[in-house]
């Protein structure tokens, strides 16, 4: 399986933040929006990961992350010329793609749960069709959410549904086999003019091949593509950082973690350790694995 972010888009719910900079490189604390979600799918044990952004962000992303060897891990690049949607950027894909199986994550995206994350690794283990996440929310209207069968099968899928028939949004993170880069390549546009990748997932649908894992309440989710949800994802991530003594959503951690690279390569990476703070517990990058 290989890995896809994507950092593409016009996030003009984030202007004038975006105007200028890239949604996915604004920091989400103390680090950038995408690392976020580049460390769940190190996590999830992906270690070929493409990153789709706009043509005039590509070398900010290329300087930000490299070839990914020093995490251990392969990087690519591509750009999507427009934002044409996310079944178009996923089209792009197709080179890197090859016959493989597929794990779309959106860049501006944030999961934080069980470490390690065995529910999703699990699901990654048993995935046929189109896998898609959802977590429960209070207001269903302002989401993607799907109703599924008594087997976990997803029954219909519903754009920001006036009466929602279930309480599920769904998230941006997807798992597909490889039919998902034919079945893009015959969407037709919406009427916003994208290929949207709901209806891509809806021929999953329909084919009865849709299957949904509801991320308990040992998740947190962020969508942090509006100036609410982004300050919100930056104080949970200070509380819990804290709380853990631990970084969230660092790459090099989870790299560490996942036997990629050594202790002494992860002290060097992170850089210097901040003094222990005297108001809470333990800050920094490396408060877990100091020298
Ligand atoms: P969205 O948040 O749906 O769209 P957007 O980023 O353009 O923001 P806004 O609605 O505020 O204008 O996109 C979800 C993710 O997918 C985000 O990380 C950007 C990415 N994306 C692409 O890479 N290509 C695209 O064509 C689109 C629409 C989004």
């Amino acid at each position: 399986m290989r890995g896809i972010i994507l950092a593409g888009g016009s996030a003009t719910r984030l202007r004038p933040l975006t105007l200028v900079s890239s949604k996915q490189l604004l920091p989400v604390y103390d680090k950038p929006m995408i690392y976020y979600p580049l460390s769940l799918l190190i996590e999830l044990g992906l270690r070929e990961i493409l990153v789709i952004s706009t043509p005039e962000h590509r070398d900010q992303y290329t300087r930000l992350l490299g070839d990914g060897s020093r995490l251990g891990i392969r990087l690519e690049y591509t750009v999507q010329d427009a934002p044409r949607g996310l079944a178009h950027a996923l089209l792009l894909a197709r080179p890197f793609i090859g016959g493989r199986r597929i794990c779309l994550a959106l860049g501006d995206n944030l999961f934080h749960g069980p470490d390690p994350p065995g529910r999703l690794r699990e699901s990654l283990g048993r995935h046929r069709g189109c896998t898609l996440f959802s977590r429960k929310v209070t207001e269903p209207e302002q989401y993607g959410v799907a109703t599924v069968d008594a087997h976990g099968r997803v029954v219909a899928l519903e754009e920001k549904p006036t009466r929602p028939r279930s309480d599920l949004a769904v998230t941006g993170l997807y798992f597909y086999d490889n039919d998902a880069l034919d079945k893009a390549a015959a969407l037709t546009p919406s009427r916003r003019g994208e290929l949207e990748i709901t209806d891509l997932n809806r021929c999953y649908v329909r084919e009865g091949r849709a299957s949904l894992v509801e991320l308990g309440d040992d998740w947190a989710w962020f969508d942090t593509g509006t100036p609410d949800s982004l300050l919100d994802a930056a104080q949970y991530i200070r509380t819990h950082q804290q709380l853990r003594g631990r970084p969230i959503g660092s790459p090099e951690d989870a790299a560490f973690r996942a036997g990629l690279i050594s202790r002494e390569e992860l002290v060097r990476q992170s850089g210097p350790v901040p003094a222990p703070s005297s108001a809470g517990p333990r800050r920094g990058l490396l408060s877990e694995h100091r020298p």
